[in-house]
């Protein structure tokens, strides 16, 4: 163990520890990360939030591409991944708690709209009723310029829960693009970049875009 990164020691112990909430073996890739982190815009502050961090490597990707502009906040659930992340990455406010009570956490820690939200959950691990909750936390989160980004393992594209998830995405949003495989992942992956919340999550999405009020 001592041979290996500190970060991929973190990681293996959470698997180890919970590998149904963890659900990979490995990180995601430094060009998965590039690819999920490319829909932050390159201009202005933007409020970027991240779902299911981990040890890092997306929110290093984030950082990358801010440099010091802008909010970065993570939901972690792992408190030990937390507090990893913490000193890992001083610049990122981390929070304890679970993806699907967003919009608590947005109004407990002062969180306006957002405009990018990132997320490196393991859905298909998922069940359809928290994929759900988690989504329209998502949508309703999002400024109306907003974007949300995931990703999903190729292998896994046609089973029954990763279908439910995609059709999901359709229902909640207006535009969902599916991209490249990014090839140099383990296991290869793709992302789903979607936008405008469809109109029913959008209303609700601009009477909590201030989480305050
Ligand atoms: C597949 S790992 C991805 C880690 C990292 N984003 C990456 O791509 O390498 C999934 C992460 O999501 C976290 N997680 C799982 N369910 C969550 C939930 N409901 N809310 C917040 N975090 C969650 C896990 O603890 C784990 O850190």
């Amino acid at each position: 163990m001592a041979l290996l990164p500190r970060h991929l020691v973190a990681f293996l112990a959470a698997v180890v520890r919970r590998p149904v909430t963890v659900g990979a073996v490995v990180p995601s890739s430094s060009r998965l990360a590039a690819r999920l982190a490319a829909v932050v815009p390159r201009a202005g502050k933007p409020v970027v939030v991240e779902l299911g961090p981990g040890t890092g490597s997306v929110t290093a990707a984030i950082e990358c591409r801010l440099g010091s502009r802008g909010r970065h906040v993570a939901v972690e659930i792992d408190p030990i991944l937390a507090d990893y992340l913490r000193i890992a990455h001083p610049r990122v406010e981390v929070l304890v708690g679970d993806a699907a009570d967003l919009e608590r956490l947005r109004a407990t820690h002062h969180i306006p709209a957002v405009d990018v939200v990132i997320s490196g959950l393991p859905w298909s691990l998922i069940n359809p009723e928290s994929q759900r909750a988690i989504v329209d936390a998502t949508a309703r989160s999002l400024s109306p310029g907003g974007c949300f980004t995931t990703f999903a393992y190729v292998h896994g594209l046609s089973t029954p829960w990763a279908r439910q998830f995609r059709a999901l995405l359709g229902e909640v949003f207006d535009e969902v693009l599916t991209t490249r495989t990014v090839w140099w992942n383990l296991p290869p992956a793709v992302t789903y970049v979607c936008r405008r919340p469809q109109a029913g999550a959008a209303a609700v999405a601009a009477e909590h875009s201030n989480p305050l009020s």
